[in-house]
């Protein structure tokens, strides 16, 4: 059956055609990379997150496939060519595509007028939000911004000045509900318009039991990949409920079909993002993933995205509507 459900909406005041897009960290640095999703079927074209200055990144091997290649490991230790050059890359891109363009910053936690300079080159460039990326788990030492509330604050204090446009959070998972709320009244004091959730749960270890070794040289790194779903739907869930939905989240984590994009949605996603499935499959999964999650809508009576958006029931709730009683 030819598939109806429109998978077009509008998020934030930005029209996307489609529902997902890809995660910032996987082939999107260099103009090549972003032309390729560009081409693609993704919905937007987000950026590697990028720094004050250009970084090399963590000592290789700090990327690892399973054997069974659905799930990874990573601590690329944030590899950018620096916010220059990145604002040149995503001019060059809008000026190939008409897809919305999603910068991600580290913002420098020294100086705000850094923070400032790089923000207007993003926006000059032609970024149409800035993801301001509070999660980033492989940077050796430093700990995670996303478990310190109190630094969070700060930050976002300063991007509440320095971004003229809209801009997103993206946020590292957390693995308990009350630390999630705190975070969550945090934000509530700042002009956050989309939440991004989740990044890659960090502290991870893989062991190859071949060679017995560890996988990565740096050791711990970001786990991605299908086993993440259930700590992303929690994640997307509990932001859905705390907000009452007045705050669009991308749902990113665990998603490699329609069908795991379409959990998402009913969880309170507007729209997905995938970065695992991406560089195991390549720019193919977006037309894919697309198209399988339009068949869900279809088969479960939804005509578009939006009215799917949070409708996940209880049990309860659930066996109430379909009660004979
Ligand atoms: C890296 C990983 C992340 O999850 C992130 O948000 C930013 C950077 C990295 O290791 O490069």
């Amino acid at each position: 059956m030819l598939s109806m459900a429109n998978l077009s909406s509008v998020v934030g005041g930005l029209r996307f055609e489609g529902a997902v897009m890809n995660t910032s960290g996987v082939k999107d640095t260099t103009v090549e990379e972003m032309k390729v999703i560009a081409d693609s079927a993704s919905c937007a074209i987000v950026a590697k997150t990028t720094t004050s200055e250009a970084k090399e990144g963590n000592p290789k091997p700090r990327y690892y496939e399973t054997p069974e290649r659905d799930s990874t490991l990573n601590s690329m230790g944030l590899p950018n060519p620096g916010y220059e050059k990145m604002a040149k890359n995503i001019q060059a891109v809008k000026r190939y595509s008409k897809k919305p363009v999603f910068a991600s910053l580290r913002f420098d936690l020294t100086s705000v007028d850094l923070n400032q300079k790089m923000v207007s080159a993003l926006e000059n460039a032609g970024s149409d939000i800035i993801e301001v990326n509070l999660s980033t788990p492989n940077l050796l030492g430093k700990p995670q911004l996303c478990y310190d509330v109190d630094a969070c604050d700060r930050i976002l204090g300063v991007a509440d000045s320095v971004i003229s446009r809209a801009y997103a959070v993206k946020l590292s998972p957390f693995l308990d509900g009350t630390q999630q709320d705190l975070f969550s009244e945090m934000l509530k004091k700042h002009r956050v318009a989309k939440i991004v959730t989740i990044n890659s749960p960090g502290n991870a270890l893989m062991i190859d039991a071949d060679t017995q070794s560890i996988a990565i040289k740096p050791k711990w790194g970001g786990y991605g990949g299908k086993g993440i779903k259930p700590i992303a739907l929690g994640n997307i869930r509990r932001f859905y409920e705390f907000f009452q939905g007045k705050i669009p989240i991308i749902g990113v984590g665990g998603i490699w079909t329609g069908r795991d994009a379409f959990e998402h949605v009913l969880a309170g996603a507007s729209l997905v993002e995938v970065g695992t499935v991406f560089a195991v499959e390549g720019p193919a999964c977006f037309a894919r993933i697309n198209a399988e999650l339009s068949q869900w809508l279809d088969r479960k009576g939804y005509s578009s995205i939006s009215e799917a958006v949070g409708q996940a029931k209880t049990p309860q709730e659930h066996f109430k509507r379909f009660s004979i009683e």
